[in-house]
């Protein structure tokens, strides 16, 4: 039996050797403070670094070797980090990185998450001030969006898993919430959700982990400038009522990952609103434009949907990952996911009081302390210097759109509505599959280059050179450097073609 008095945490004196602690802590602190010294002097000199660069065949033969049954010196470990981890990274901390939609982060956000993974809270539930502190964070999203108090938020992995919460609350909504024990199958209605044909692509998943079927969300054409057609989605949703389908959702972007493009909010509301149809917004990265007090105007609207989700990882500038889902109705949110358990019972007083938990209203019921970094990166910089690095990532789109313009070996393929500009090299005498292959290969170059790393997409059926400015360390350096390097680029490839036929 074990005697109380000696199990007390005064008499009991683990060997440090049984516990996964350090035998010598002054060591182990001098060795993380080189670590902590190393990766703030990453952050410090990345413009010295390349962007990205291709990772050695031995490099990547090095992460083959099977699971270590000994453990060697942290020194030795933090060595092979630096050696083959920290140079072959994916790029986003460096101001040359425009490709697809990825945040910078910031030194604040980085010693905050190091201060979250001591602590090592579990923000399932439980009454502890972690929780508080992103019950404070929710507070703050919903202030920033004007969503009411009984508005609910949670913090999830990114926008992805945000989308297909509120998927879920729409759809448990639309059918009762005893569709969570029924199940989609035994539902006779059929339903249907609506979105622009510029949609991400996880939302057409959502439906499809919803049990909906993605084929049930309509997609609808887009006008000149990528936003949804107003008037072809009245016509489907009564093309559909006609039908006898039954719909419940639509799904506006604000900002969308091709183009940037912004639907009209207000509009959608409004049709939602006479509809009577759950009003979602995909806010990805554009919703955090409503920090910025020129862009703010372009989401009205915003404050009238159901539920909104976006990442504070993308122009919120939080490490990965730190996506965020808000809810209009906290009820409805809670409704959709709680489910009680009796080792999850909850208690008035104690370590279980604080209902309703964390992991009432999403899937998880380990979370990790994603709101710290972001509680720690909006007080440290505050939401003003936050809105204003979001207001020059669209100057330095319209600063490239100007020089694309004039620059005749270069053609602009989209509007630039926000942060994000579509261009090709005018590839002479190319057939159009010769001109995407141009393209595509400009973009793998200048990214094997290291100065900068554009990605590509697809427009109209044409791969296009696409930059999306996200990165708070971007500047006008590094966009004279796309448009000089494609163009060099481009006349290389040109001249190679040009020799061989
Ligand atoms: C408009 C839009 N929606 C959803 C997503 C998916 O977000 P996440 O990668 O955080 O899951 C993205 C990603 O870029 C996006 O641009």
């Amino acid at each position: 039996m074990i005697d109380p008095v000696q199990n007390t945490s005064k008499t009991f004196q683990a060997d440090a050797n049984e516990t996964l602690d350090p035998a010598d802590w002054s060591g182990f602190r001098q060795q993380a403070h080189r670590m902590l010294d190393d990766m703030l002097g990453y952050i410090e000199t990345i413009r010295e670094r390349p962007v990205w660069q291709p990772i050695p065949d031995e490099v990547r033969a090095s992460f083959r070797s099977p699971a270590p049954r000994q453990g060697e010196a942290l020194a030795q470990v933090h060595a092979e980090f630096m050696r083959n981890v920290l140079p072959y990274a994916q790029g986003n901390v460096h101001p040359g990185f425009m490709g697809w939609v990825n945040g910078g982060g910031t030194p604040v956000g980085m010693v905050a998450e190091m201060l979250a993974a001591g602590l090592n809270a579990n923000l399932g539930g439980r009454d502890h001030i972690p929780v508080e502190v992103e019950r404070q964070v929710t507070r703050w999203v919903r202030d920033i969006f004007g969503f009411p108090e009984g508005a609910s938020g949670l913090f999830v992995t990114g926008t992805s898993m945000a989308n297909l919460i509120a998927v879920l609350v729409a759809r448990d909504a639309a059918l009762g919430f005893d569709v969570r024990s029924r199940g989609v199958a035994a539902e006779s209605r059929r339903l249907t959700a609506y979105t622009s044909n510029a949609v991400h692509s996880c939302v057409p998943k959502a439906m499809d982990i919803a049990g909906l079927g993605s084929d049930a969300l309509r997609l609808i054409p887009c006008d000149s400038r990528y936003r949804i057609d107003l008037k072809a989605l009245e016509k489907a949703i009564q093309a559909d009522r006609a039908a006898g389908f039954t719909p419940f959702l639509v799904v506006g972007t604000a900002g969308t990952v091709n183009t940037g493009s912004i639907d009209d909010l207000a509009a959608l509301a409004d049709l939602c609103q006479r509809e009577k149809l759950w009003f979602h917004v995909d806010g990805a990265f554009g919703a955090l434009a409503k920090l910025a007090p020129d862009l703010a105007p372009r989401l009205n609207g915003i404050e009238r949907a159901d539920s909104v989700a976006f990442d504070f990882h993308k122009w919120g500038q939080a490490p990965y990952d730190a996506g965020f889902v808000l809810v209009r109705d906290g009820e409805k949110h809670r409704e959709a996911f709680v489910s009680p358990a009796a080792y999850l019972h909850r208690a008035a007083r104690g370590l279980a009081a604080g209902s309703p938990w964390p992991c009432d209203f999403g899937p998880d019921l380990s979370r990790g302390f994603r709101a710290l970094k972001v509680w720690f990166t909006l007080k440290a910089l505050g939401t003003e210097r936050l809105g204003a690095a979001i207001s020059r990532s669209c100057a330095l789109a319209r600063y490239l759109e100007g020089r694309i313009i004039a620059t005749p070996e270069l053609e602009l393929m989209a509007p630039v509505e926000l942060n994000i500009v579509c261009f090709r090299y005018r590839a002479q005498d190319a057939t159009p599959e010769d001109s995407d292959r141009i393209n595509e290969e400009i973009a793998v170059r200048l990214q094997e280059s290291g100065i900068v790393a554009p990605s590509t997409t697809r427009l109209e059926g044409r791969t296009v050179l696409r930059a999306a400015f996200v990165n708070h360390r971007t500047s006008r350096a590094e966009v004279d450097a796309l448009v000089e390097g494609a163009v060099e680029q481009g006349r290389s490839l040109q001249s190679v073609k040009t020799c061989s036929s």
